[in-house]
């Protein structure tokens, strides 16, 4: 079965040819976005597999279709991206790696808290050039603090056991309550309570049309005066306008993100010589209390061995005609 690989970078390559074998998967790797201008290339391949900022909307969907497109292989959990409903009507399976490693990207949201709060990205610089002096590096103990978390589940359960090993009060909010987590303390409240009475937010829901923008003006004013802000889940949770408004106003104290509104034109690329044409990404870059990564949350070497096995595990049973178990419909 020959399948088009979009989006694809060095690991990607490295960690899939490791894994396919004896597949009867032929990869085609190219470096570009899949989108409206890219889909010619999709000719004559039986399925596709994507990344988080290929875009498959409703007219990408179409011309797959006319293509002889059968399936479509997400290599990531979260599909925003993808309009099923125009997949469902052309009758193209989608598929995903539903977890590759909640701890990889539960452990990244700790480090964006960890380098805000204590400054070791600017530490690590400033004793490179002999400057020893510790004014303005100042921190807090995560000892006692609140920390809220929206989302739990694979990735804000994990989350949550790790604020609750720094010995934080653990706030949450979910439709679907983690009965294990409430045992073990954490306190499901409404959205309201969390944000008045949280020192620390972590976003870990999906983004879908009810979740867009969660974060907005109205949901800033209800925060705490200085609080941190983690996003490592996706960039539309949050109204990045609202955020900025909110940090000049130093309502938000802190902002820490793996995940940004326009990420696709900026993130998995080396820009360093280019002249950024994104006035909300530079002015976010301009505050010290900014931290961001660049989609990178899951970047570890089992989640990159998790996503290789489980795309050509679910490819492999397209292929075979079996149940599609990480299967994704409208
Ligand atoms: P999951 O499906 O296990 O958990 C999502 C939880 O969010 C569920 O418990 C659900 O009930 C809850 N939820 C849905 N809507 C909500 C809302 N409006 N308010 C509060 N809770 C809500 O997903 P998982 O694996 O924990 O991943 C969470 C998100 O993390 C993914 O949707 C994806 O966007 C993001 N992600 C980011 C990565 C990165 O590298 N930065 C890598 C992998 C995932």
């Amino acid at each position: 079965m020959k399948i088009a690989f979009f989006n694809t970078k060095s690991y990607d390559r490295e960690y899939f040819d490791r894994s396919n074998k004896n597949t009867g998967i032929e990869i085609t790797y190219f470096d570009g976005t899949l989108n409206c201008e890219t889909t010619e290339l999709t000719k004559g391949y039986e399925g596709v597999c994507v990344f988080v900022n290929d875009q498959l909307n409703a007219d990408v969907i179409a011309k797959l279709a006319e293509h002889g497109t059968r399936l479509i292989a997400l290599r990531c959990a979260g599909f925003n991206n993808v309009d099923l409903e125009a997949a469902a009507r052309h009758s193209i399976k989608v598929v995903r790696v539903p977890a590759y490693s909640p701890n990889a990207v539960a452990e990244h949201a700790v480090a964006l808290i960890l380098t805000l709060n204590r400054k070791t990205h600017k530490a690590y610089n400033r004793v490179r050039e002999s400057n020893f002096s510790l004014e303005r590096l100042t921190g807090f103990n995560l000892q006692g603090k609140t920390v809220g978390v929206i989302g739990t589940g694979k990735i804000g359960a994990t989350f949550c056991r790790i604020m609750q090993g720094f010995q934080c009060k653990v706030l949450a909010q979910d439709p679907y309550p983690n009965k294990d987590l409430q045992k073990k303390g954490v306190e499901y409240v409404k959205t309201d309570e969390l944000l008045s009475r949280s020192d620390i937010i972590s976003l870990h829901c999906p983004l879908t049309p009810d979740s867009k923008h969660l974060i907005n003006k109205e949901s800033i004013k209800k925060m705490k005066r200085g609080v941190m802000l983690i996003n490592t889940s996706r960039g539309a949770l949050i109204n990045t306008q609202d955020a900025i408004k909110g940090l000049k106003k130093g309502r938000i104290g802190y902002l820490g993100i793996d995940v940004y509104e326009q990420e696709e034109e900026l993130f998995f690329k080396d820009l360093s010589e280019n002249i950024i044409q994104d006035e909300t990404i530079m002015r976010l870059m301009s505050f010290p209390n900014v931290l961001i990564t660049s989609h990178q949350a899951f970047f570890t070497r089992e989640a990159l061995e998790q996503i290789a096995f489980v795309t050509l595990q679910n490819i492999q049973d397209f292929k075979n005609e079996r149940p599609l178990k990480n299967e994704v419909s409208a």
